[in-house]
């Protein structure tokens, strides 16, 4: 089964319009022969707009961070997929570790917002992973299972497929510690397992794994069996390093 490698730069809190304006113009050339490899870039909610409008006709797709799952309403702060559409945003991360950790993201709240950004029609990369004391306690797998089982609730099982799920080990995310290939390998293979229990779309589901990429590492991650792409931190920072990431996905 063979699945287009998705690589993804989560430019988190970075990045004014004219920084992120910057960084766009850089990587577009240097990404634009990458066929066989999906791109997008994830800006600030404020360089949404720009990037969609930098990015046009190019290989680049421009995904949001977040969104609430209502159409509209009142909550304050908060963006809805309707509006990340207007824009001409094409997809959104769900369920990052530092909007779990740092803004109380729950599994509840994902189980309605996956189905919110499927029924929009933008693709949702979903992520999932464990603490450091999670994997230090043997916990790793009952930890992304209940993760998957509650985010996945309300999602059609023939809509599997159209969802990515990101597996980010939270000790790997910014530290330099990225996991082991076989360690990347194993959870990433797992997550496929357990969806593979719920849908018969499992092997076409993309799962990407997400932690200190680099340029220098990302060949071997890549090159993993059940790897499908990867979401970078760091490194999506630079025109360069994220380019190197891109290119070292070409099938
Ligand atoms: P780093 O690549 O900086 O470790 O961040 C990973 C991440 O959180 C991507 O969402």
């Amino acid at each position: 089964m063979s699945r287009v490698p998705l690589i993804a730069g989560n430019w988190k809190m970075h990045k004014t319009v004219g920084e992120a304006e910057a960084l766009i113009q850089a990587l577009l050339p240097r990404v634009a022969s990458l066929e066989s490899v999906e791109i997008a870039v994830c800006p600030p909610f404020t360089a949404l707009a720009p990037m969609v409008d930098s990015a046009r006709g190019s290989r680049v797709a421009v995904f949001a961070q977040n969104m609430h799952e209502a159409d509209h309403g009142a909550f304050t702060g908060e963006v809805s997929a309707a509006m990340l559409l207007d824009l001409g945003v094409s997809g959104v991360i769900l369920g990052h570790s530092e909007r779990r950790a740092f803004f109380g993201e729950t599994d509840a709240a994902l189980a309605r917002k996956l189905p919110a950004a499927l029924t929009a029609g933008l693709t949702p990369i979903l992520c999932v992973g464990e603490t450091e004391a999670q994997r230090l306690a043997g916990e790793t797998e009952a930890h992304v299972r209940a993760q998957l089982e509650s985010d996945f609730a309300a999602v059609e099982p023939e809509r599997y497929a159209e969802v990515v799920v990101a597996y980010e080990p939270i000790w790997a995310i910014g530290t330099g510690r990225v996991a082991t290939p076989a360690q990347a390998q194993e959870a990433v293979a797992f997550v496929r397992s357990v969806l593979a229990e719920r849908s018969a779309e499992a092997e076409r589901i993309r799962v990407l794994y997400g932690g200190s990429v680099s340029g220098e590492n990302a060949v071997e991650l890549l090159a993993l069996a059940d790897v499908d792409g990867a979401l970078v931190g760091g490194a999506s920072l630079t025109a360069e390093s994220f380019a190197a990431i891109c290119a070292a996905a070409r099938q």
